[in-house]
């Protein structure tokens, strides 16, 4: 699968994407994260990319020309139906099921805002989802892109080297995972649950299901609402 993220911080993508499992990602070949620098698109002098919001107000806004033409670029080469994600606070909430989506595409194209934004006109044109990772604002579109090239790629078949643990963790079918445990048997004086030593694996199966269960209740009792819905005969 490729990721494509057009920018003003390109180095931010490469260098958040190069290290751990993304980045053996990148050598075994299973996703490529390249980036299109929108600078590089300036139609000023100064390389300037930005500039005054018409009717006032603090900050600078994007210029659409530059954005338009960095898009147009990538789409070019990636296909004029590719999707692009324009990363902001004011899209759809960014969860596991959207990420289970977009993971079915196989490129990608990421827009990052910066400042106060993006001339709208040039949104309307190329952007096809609206996307935010939380309720919160951030100084720019890169560390969402990341976020979301991290819970994309983890779905991609070879790159987690366990295929079945994107399926069972936390938010497969609005649970959260169960608690693992690891050697040694007893820590700070606080033992593994012995079901888990007992080699019987219904038993272990039954008990990680209440255990999930019971911090999907305790924690997120939104999602075990949905779980229960999802659930219902
Ligand atoms: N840009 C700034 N804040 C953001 C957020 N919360 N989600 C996505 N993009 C953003």
């Amino acid at each position: 699968m490729n990721f494509h993220v057009c920018t003003l911080f390109p180095e931010m993508i490469h260098q958040g994407c190069q290290a751990s499992i993304l980045g053996r990602a990148v050598i075994k070949q299973k996703i490529t994260v390249e980036t299109t620098d929108i600078r590089d698109f300036s139609t000023n002098k100064h390389m300037k990319v930005d500039d005054y919001p018409y009717g006032g107000g603090a900050g600078m806004v994007m210029q659409a020309e530059p954005v338009y033409a960095a898009c147009r670029h990538v789409k070019d080469r990636l296909g004029e139906n590719t999707r692009v994600i324009y990363l902001t606070p004011q899209g759809r909430v960014f969860n596991q099921e959207m990420a289970e989506e977009f993971s079915r595409e196989e490129n990608l194209i990421f827009l990052c805002g910066h400042y106060e934004g993006i001339d709208e006109r040039v949104l309307e044109e190329v952007v096809t989802d609206y996307v935010s990772i939380g309720d919160y604002v951030l100084t720019g579109g890169e560390l969402p892109a990341m976020v979301m090239i991290d819970a994309i790629a983890r779905l991609v078949p070879g790159v987690l080297n366990n295929d079945v643990s994107a399926d069972i963790e936390s938010f497969h079918d609005n649970l959260l995972e169960y608690p693992q445990y690891t050697r040694p048997p007893v820590w700070h004086e606080k033992e593994v649950p012995p079901v888990l030593l007992s080699g019987h694996h219904a038993n272990i199966e039954k008990w990680r299901y209440e255990q999930s269960v019971q911090r999907t209740a305790k924690w997120r009792p939104d999602l075990l609402e949905k779980h229960r819905k999802n659930n219902e005969k």
